[in-house]
């Protein structure tokens, strides 16, 4: 038996749906981020990343660069364990402390990545709490329906951002426990989550309240608690899931809630038990990262005012972006092999790195580019980015916007 071929297959099926993904191999330059070194085959070219998710440019930040040095000179590279088996180390715990903190709560719990904290923090919430139903917002991220699903537990999926749909779905479970599950930005339209409208249903029906702030942590909120900050409901959300490796720009992924609630999940989860801890040095990092964009509003403000600098050039020059309130800027093509093409044409013909979004991360028919401007993307650049934007959509034939279409 050729097994080789089940996974040629495998790809193939992916080439012909036209959704097969390349990797650009590129190195940042911690000394002068967004610009990073793109290793082609005819050797390396200087570039300008508008993709990244290390959206405030911290992974760069020297105090976070130090803190990880000087951890790892002092405690060594790998944590040596599990938590429970010798990789229980002070800098994760002082992580920890740092982003209960972060969000007004009694203790945190640090994992592996985001992705881990959402799927083995969710099926573990929901199993512990006896007949269950999850209800979980349509958009949910790849992690939480994963963490849904391996809960085991009756799910509901309401409408996205829909508090009709998720009120009714809460009035029919009636008063058996309910978890509702949801996002505060969703990464790919980026829109925001009416979280304080979703804690009054909470409240009304009873429910306990899940909120992954991926995508809003360190950049919302007058310390980077994220949107819950905000709009001043932190404390009426009961857990809320981060990421150290997006605004933080480290990694690694977190939970935070009451003391008793992040006990039973260190006691509970697979995900968090089975698995070798953080570094302390990556630990470390990430708690200067955090203590960092706590204190300092600078980032955040500047990352605002580019966004806004962005959105305003890509309007004045009639590219089709979705309206978002957020740092987001999705700009939308509507085809997997266009979408490719502009990006390779950005890419190869001005230095411009955004990777294309296609199926399954957005439904056929959205694929976009995402852009994502942070507080180092200089006016030169944003106006660098929007000409070639102008040119690579004049030689795919795609459509501008009309004034009349953007009055509408
Ligand atoms: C909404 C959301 N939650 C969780 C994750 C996973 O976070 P991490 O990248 O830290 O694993 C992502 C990743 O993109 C995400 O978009």
């Amino acid at each position: 038996m050729s097994y080789q071929r089940f996974f040629e297959d495998a790809v193939d099926t992916l080439r012909r749906e036209r959704r097969y993904r390349t990797f650009a191999e590129i190195e940042r330059a911690a000394d002068r981020f967004p610009h990073a070194v793109w290793h082609t085959p005819d050797g390396p070219r200087d570039i300008v990343i508008w993709c990244s998710n290390d959206y405030l440019g911290m992974g760069c930040h020297e105090a976070v660069v130090e803190a990880m040095c000087a951890t790892a000179r002092k405690a060594g590279a790998g944590a040596g364990g599990t938590r429970n088996i010798s990789g229980n180390s002070h800098a994760v715990v002082e992580l920890e402390r740092e982003l209960a903190d972060l969000h007004g709560k009694e203790a945190g719990l640090v994992f592996t990545s985001g992705y881990v904290s959402n799927q083995t923090g969710i099926s573990t919430l929901a199993r512990l709490i006896p007949d269950c139903l999850v209800l979980s917002d349509a958009l949910n991220h790849n992690s939480m329906i994963e963490g849904v699903r391996q809960a085991g537990r009756d799910k509901q999926v309401f409408r996205h951002n829909d508090l009709a749909h998720l009120e009714e779905l809460l009035k029919a479970a009636g008063d058996r426990p309910k978890l509702i599950v949801f996002e505060s930005v969703y990464s790919m339209d980026g829109d925001v989550a009416p979280i304080g409208a979703i804690c009054d249903l909470a409240k009304k029906y009873d429910a306990m309240t899940y909120l992954d702030e991926v995508h809003a942590v360190g950049m919302y909120g007058p310390r980077g608690g994220g949107i819950a900050e905000r709009d001043g409901v932190m404390h009426r959300v009961d857990v809320i899931e981060g990421t150290l490796g997006k605004a933080f720009g480290v990694v690694g992924g977190y939970i935070t809630g009451k003391a008793a609630v992040m006990d039973a999940v260190r006691s509970y989860a697979p995900g968090f038990i089975f698995t070798t801890a953080l570094p302390p040095a990556v630990a470390a990092a990430a708690a200067a990262s955090v203590r960092h964009l706590k204190a300092s509003a600078g980032e955040r403000t500047r990352q605002h005012a580019q966004v806004a600098k962005v959105k305003a050039a890509l309007d004045a020059a009639g590219l089709p972006q979705m309206v978002t309130d957020t740092h987001i800027v999705p700009v939308m093509v509507g085809d997997a092999t266009l979408c490719k093409a502009a990006s390779d044409l950005l890419l190869n013909e001005h230095g411009i790195y955004i990777q294309p979004i296609n199926y399954p991360t957005v439904p056929r028919g959205t694929e976009r580019l995402r852009i994502t401007p942070g507080p180092f993307h200089d006016d030169a650049l944003v106006a660098r980015l929007a000409d070639a934007l102008v040119d690579v959509w004049t030689r795919l034939g795609l459509a501008f916007v009309t004034r009349a279409e953007a009055a509408e």
